[in-house]
């Protein structure tokens, strides 16, 4: 019964042109990387890939890759167990008293927890807010780890329509429970533009309301030193409730939820995806520090910069392709520039297409987009340079003109 009834699944998306498989990196990741075939009989392929989350080219940065290794050297391999039981080590508390720190500015008294990925910080800082009496007013385009954590609470959801603050400012109003949680991310991961975060807090504020904001795609991107959406916008208020992940433009692995300093405790004695699990290794939390040395250092503000000046290229040229091939590029000053194509095999056709001329940009498609919204998620890494942006702008006229044609 179970197996029939996932060849039906199977079968569905397979009809529907939704059917995914991961793809194996053989060496580490960078712009130009090697990927196995997929079929094995068949050599393995360098494909200049705009695909990852590491948008300051960290992940295989020389001086963090050391501090992995010099980590694992001091701290050995595991934590061994969960932090409460034993696992949170030096490393671990160093981390987030830095982190702590990076966010002081914008988080009165604020205090900053370690946990292994994002999905776990987001399930965590819902699950355990949204109580029975609590109301979680949810953006539309919002991370599915956020959309989870929202269901595993007790709380009413309300979701808002993709920056709808009239329709929230409307179901705040009606809104009767005590406690308020207004949830978005900063970046939206798929579209690239940013929440209005000033009008949030004052949103908040107006109506007693606290935010939780996901800074996935903000962190170490966004703001003076890379602190973030916070410091982008240059706001400070203890109804802020910070998630920052670290395995994405700080290129290691892990996140943290920063907020103040009581919430923070009440996570550490609540938040069952914090207390049930072992906890990060500590070579992790070692490495991190020399990432965020790099972050915050000129070498980071010459990476945001040349993320900018890459941003603007895309935006340029493959924003004149677009226009003319009927496909969509909104205006984004951002990492993430999403090429609209609209039909799932039309996407699936056009990354195909691209994919033979050596380029990786993936389809991304229902249920991560909305219906008809299909497209190429073209995300930039200061490790990419102009040449490879070239090379993408060449492959998409070539693609268009091929469509013109047939
Ligand atoms: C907006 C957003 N929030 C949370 C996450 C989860 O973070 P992590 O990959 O560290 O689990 C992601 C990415 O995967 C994301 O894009």
């Amino acid at each position: 019964m179970l197996l029939e009834t996932i060849a039906r699944a199977r079968a569905e998306r397979e009809q529907s042109l939704l059917q995914r498989r991961c793809r194996v990196a053989l060496t580490p990741c960078a712009p130009h990387q090697t990927f196995a075939a997929a079929n094995p009989v068949d050599p393995p392929r360098d494909l200049l890939s705009f695909c990852s989350n590491d948008y300051l080219g960290l992940a295989a940065h020389p001086a963090v890759a050391e501090a992995m290794a010099e980590g694992a050297r001091l701290w050995g391999a595991g934590s061994g167990s969960s932090h409460l039981v034993g696992g949170h080590g030096l490393a671990h508390a160093r981390l987030e008293e830095r982190l702590a720190q990076w966010l002081a500015p914008h988080i009165p008294e604020a205090r900053a927890l370690f946990f292994g990925t994002g999905y776990m910080a987001n399930l965590a800082v819902l699950a355990t807010l949204g109580t029975a009496d609590a109301t979680v007013l949810c953006e539309k385009l919002n991370h599915a780890s956020l959309i989870d954590g929202a269901r595993l609470s007790r709380a009413r959801l309300r979701v808002f329509p993709h920056l709808g603050y009239d329709r929230l400012e409307t179901l705040l109003s009606g809104c009767d429970t005590p406690l308020k949680l207004i949830v978005t991310d900063s970046v939206f991961s798929m579209d690239g533009d940013l929440a209005d975060l000033p009008r949030l807090l004052d949103l908040a504020e107006r109506h007693d309301a606290w935010i939780v904001v996901d800074d996935a795609h903000g962190f170490g991107v966004l703001g003076a030193a890379g602190r973030g959406a916070l410091a982008h916008f240059g706001l400070r208020s203890r109804r802020l409730i910070y998630m920052g992940t670290l395995g994405k433009a700080a290129g290691v692995a892990g996140a943290f939820v920063c907020a103040h300093a009581d919430i923070v405790d009440h996570l550490v004695n609540a938040a069952r995806t914090y207390i049930y699990t072992t906890a990060a290794p500590p070579a992790v939390a070692h490495a991190l520090q020399a990432s965020l040395d790099l972050i915050e250092g000129a070498e980071g503000d010459a990476r945001r910069a040349r993320l900018r000046a890459l941003a603007a290229q895309v935006q340029t040229e493959v924003g004149a392709i677009a226009a003319s091939a009927g496909w969509e590029l909104p205006l984004r000053d951002s990492v993430i520039q999403p090429l609209i194509v609209g039909d799932n095999g039309a996407a699936l056709a056009l990354a195909a297409a691209l994919e033979v001329e050596g380029l990786r940009v993936p389809a991304i498609r229902p249920p991560t987009v909305p219906e008809g919204t299909a497209r190429l998620r073209i995300s930039l890494s200061a490790a990419h340079t102009t040449h490879d942006v070239d090379r993408l702008v060449a492959a998409l006229a070539r693609a268009a003109a091929a469509e013109r044609a047939s």
